[in-house]
C-alpha cells in the first residue's frame, strides 16, 4: 500500500545517508534503469530543491549525460526576480552533443528564465592546444566563473560504460580495465576506493574546485549504477544525492 511505500522510502533514505555519510538524500520510486521516467521525476525533485536554495546572482555548473539531461528536461521557471547563470562544468568530454554540458546549460538557462555562458573547447583535446587554450582570456574568464559556482549538478556514471559511450582510445580502455575503473564523473574516472584511476583532459571544474562549492548535488540512479555510486562517494564531495529505489536498494543491499 502507499503509506507502506513511503515509509519504506523513508527507511532506505535513513540508512543510505548513513553508508554514504551524506546528510541529504531524496529517493525516488522505480528504477531508471529502462524506465526513462524517473530520470525526470530525479530532475523534479532537483528543481524543487533547487527552488529552495537558489539566492541572487548564483551560478549553477552543470555536468553533460542523460540524467542531467532529463533535469533539463523538466526545468521550469525558478520563480526568481533575480539573476542567475548556468554553466557547463567541463569542456565536451567525446559525448554526443545531447548529452553534453552547454547543451544542457544552455536549455536550462532558457526553461528558467536565467542567463548562459558557453565553453567552446576542442574535443579530445592534446596537452599543447589545453596549455594554449588556459592562455585565452576569454577562455580564462569563463573557467574563473565556473570555479566559482554556487551550485553544481553533475552525474555519474558506470566507467566502462561511459568510456565506451564516448571517444575513448582502446589503449585507454585497456587502462581503465587494468585498473578496475568503476565509476566516472566531471571527466574522472574512478576504482572502488575512490582513486583516480584516469582524467580526461578538459578545462573547467576539478574534482578539489568541489570543496569550496556550497552545494554540490549528485543525481544518478537505476540499479545498474550502485557500484558506481559507492565508489564516487568515496572520491568526491557531495551534499544532497538524488537517487531512484532501485539503485538506493542495490547500494545497501547489492
Ligand atoms: O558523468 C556521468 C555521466 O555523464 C552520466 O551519464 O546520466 O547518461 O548515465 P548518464
Amino acid at each position: 500500500d502507499f503509506m507502506g511505500e513511503l515509509k519504506g522510502i523513508h527507511v532506505l533514505r535513513e540508512r543510505l545517508k548513513e553508508k554514504l555519510s551524506l546528510d541529504k538524500v531524496i529517493i525516488v520510486p522505480g528504477n531508471s534503469d529502462g524506465q526513462e521516467w524517473v530520470k525526470q521525476e530525479m530532475g523534479k525533485a532537483c528543481i524543487a530543491y533547487l527552488k529552495s536554495i537558489i539566492t541572487a546572482n548564483n551560478t549553477i555548473a552543470v555536468t553533460g549525460g542523460s540524467t542531467i539531461a532529463a533535469v533539463a528536461d523538466v526545468m521550469t521557471p525558478l520563480n526568481k526576480e533575480e539573476d542567475y547563470l548556468f554553466v557547463p562544468a567541463r569542456g565536451a568530454l567525446g559525448e554526443k552533443v545531447e548529452n553534453q554540458a552547454t547543451r544542457i546549460a544552455e536549455e536550462m538557462a532558457k526553461k528558467s528564465r536565467g542567463n548562459y555562458s558557453l565553453l567552446y573547447v576542442p574535443d579530445p583535446l592534446s596537452e599543447a592546444a589545453y596549455k594554449s587554450l588556459m592562455e585565452e582570456p576569454s577562455i580564462q574568464a569563463i573557467v574563473s566563473k565556473i570555479k566559482q559556482a554556487d551550485i553544481v549538478l553533475h552525474g555519474v556514471g558506470d566507467a566502462l560504460k561511459m568510456a565506451n559511450r564516448r571517444k575513448t582510445p582502446q589503449h585507454i580502455l585497456d587502462k581503465l580495465k587494468e585498473n578496475e575503473a568503476i565509476s566516472e564523473a566531471f571527466g574522472y574516472y574512478f576504482d572502488q576506493d575512490g582513486n583516480t584511476v584516469y582524467r580526461v583532459r578538459t578545462v573547467g571544474l576539478h574534482l578539489h574546485d568541489l570543496n569550496e562549492i556550497g552545494h554540490v548535488v549528485t543525481i544518478a540512479g537505476g540499479q545498474s549504477k550502485a557500484k558506481a555510486i559507492a565508489s564516487y562517494f568515496e572520491a568526491g564531495k557531495s551534499d544532497l544525492l538524488i537517487t531512484d529505489e532501485a539503485c538506493a536498494r542495490e547500494i545497501l543491499e547489492g
